[in-house]
């Protein structure tokens, strides 16, 4: 055979890996790779990996890799978590000193289908249950994992914030089967649920008695809130999800009247004080008062110092530019109302019953809750812990927390227990938004989560 059919063939062989299947491109030097995974037939996920420059191949020591799932449902993870949150760089390019990437390989995807850059063709093909996506997003894990033997070696972190936990519990269940029946080769590392919306119904009950403790509603907001948390209690029991999600939006609208617009991702904050938030209001979004949340959980991550970012602008922009493959007519957006609305009859349904799967199946399970967080409180979060099934609870319950401190500074900056595969972390002065209120103390504490082979500082 002479070197050009070797050369024909090993062309043919990538296209039958790219072409129909997967669209991908790589940077120069090798460090990022992104592309399309076509999970159902006219059905696009977009997903863009970055290889940590720390990244090291010792087989008794695996180097991690982190799957990094937004919220919303809708937000987008290649956008937020990337450039606002975790990624190597920020949205004026700049780099984070604070990045994940120090401590494992990222990987973020835009889930469901319809969110950020990905895309359907259709929109009878958006999912309308957490588990359709993540169906979804473990076809994108088989096609990004089974045809590379080195990042079958990494065990694959998932971690999660707000909605996103919904996915990334639900995706460790449909990941693990997949592994079982031999159909997808990775190692799940473990799940990290970071301020998640694993039981609205705990978290519902929360925000009275803990705006009412700091003084920011009185007792008559704090009847009002229960009441509705009550009705949200009732039609939940008789299965009437969506007008659960109704009733939601009127609890929130409540609290927001009652507490002078207390800011739902940091009560010590009010909605829209923050440096940035008004100024990326984009009209037309707003349809209803479910979705002005929505707006505002994205708007709030505009608190960066220095603010006023037009993330549209700069997705749509040089961001779209340098990745070449994002087709002319997909148009980046910051909260997919689509897909939110497709999801309606989910969003108000509780998942505690998977994350006690997950313990019981052995895999690692972290919760980190941010202590000045409204929406998904911390709160809400121990009640829905204390609900687990699982035979450690107990014990988990009945063991003193150690302190957490960072940078050589002699303040608390939070507190950590484990028992067996569970492990919590309390981060103060964080609130929803955890890595970006907390960078020192939430690095150190994935440096943890994933073993990573290089100890912290
Ligand atoms: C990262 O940058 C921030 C602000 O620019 C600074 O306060 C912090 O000390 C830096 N951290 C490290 C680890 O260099
Ligand atoms: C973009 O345009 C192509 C053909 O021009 C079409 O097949 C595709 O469905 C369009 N995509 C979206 C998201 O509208
Ligand atoms: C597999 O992943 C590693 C780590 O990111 C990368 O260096 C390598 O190029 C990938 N191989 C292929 C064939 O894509
Ligand atoms: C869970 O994490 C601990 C460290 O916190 C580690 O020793 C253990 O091997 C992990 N278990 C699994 C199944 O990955």
């Amino acid at each position: 055979m002479g070197m050009s059919q070797i050369v024909v063939t090993f062309l043919v062989s990538v296209c039958l890996l790219f072409c129909g299947i997967a669209q991908a491109a790589t940077n120069e030097d090798g460090s990022e790779s992104w592309g399309y995974v076509e999970v159902r037939p006219r059905a696009h996920m977009f997903w863009w990996y970055y290889k940590s420059p720390y990244r090291k191949d010792d087989p008794n020591k695996p180097w991690p890799i982190i799957l990094w799932l937004q919220g919303g449902p809708g937000s987008s993870g290649v956008a937020i978590g990337n450039f606002e949150e975790v990624g190597p760089l920020d949205t004026n390019l700049k780099p984070r000193n604070s990045t994940w990437l120090t401590k494992a390989d990222l990987l973020f995807v835009d889930n469901p289908v319809g969110t950020g850059f990905s895309f359907v063709e259709d929109t009878s093909l958006l999912v309308k249950t957490d588990y359709e996506n993540a169906a979804d997003l473990t076809t994108l894990l088989i096609k990004i994992f089974n045809r590379n033997e080195t990042l079958q070696k990494s065990p694959l972190y998932i971690v999660a914030e707000s909605y996103g936990g919904k996915f990334a519990v639900t995706l460790g269940s449909s990941a693990l089967k997949a592994i079982e029946d031999g159909k997808l080769k990775l190692k799940l590392g473990g799940i990290a649920l970071g301020d998640t919306w694993i039981s609205p119904e705990d978290f519902v009950f929360s925000w009275g008695p803990l705006l009412k403790a700091v003084s920011r509603l009185d007792n008559n907001g704090l009847q009002k809130s229960n009441s509705l948390a009550q009705k949200i209690r009732q039609q939940l029991a008789s299965n009437q999800f969506v007008e659960a999600t109704n009733t939601w939006s009127e609890l929130e609208n409540l609290i927001s009247s009652s507490s002078n617009s207390v800011d739902f991702y940091n009560f010590m904050l009010d909605e829209g004080m923050d440096p940035v938030s008004a100024t990326t209001l984009s009209s037309g979004l707003h349809q209803s008062v479910a979705l002005k949340r929505y707006s505002r959980y994205l708007n709030s991550l505009r608190a960066s110092p220095g603010g006023d970012v037009d993330i549209d602008g700069f997705m749509n922009g040089v961001v779209k530019q340098k990745l070449k493959i994002i087709p002319k007519n997909v148009t980046w957006g910051n909260q997919a109302n689509s897909v939110f609305n497709s999801l309606a009859g989910d969003f108000m349904k509780p998942m505690i019953k998977e994350v006690d799967e997950l313990l019981a199946r052995g895999v690692n399970v972290t919760i980190y809750s941010g202590q000045l967080d409204l929406i998904c409180s911390t709160m809400g979060t121990e009640a829905w812990v204390e609900k687990l099934k699982w035979d450690g609870l107990k014990t988990f319950l009945n063991m003193d927390r150690t302190p957490l401190y960072c940078g050589g500074e002699r303040m608390t900056k939070g507190f950590t227990k484990s028992y067996r595969n569970l492990h919590f972390y309390w981060i103060l002065g964080a609130g929803h938004f955890v890595p970006v209120d907390q960078p020192c103390v939430t690095l150190n504490m994935i440096s943890s989560i994933t073993q990573n082979p290089v100890a912290s500082k």
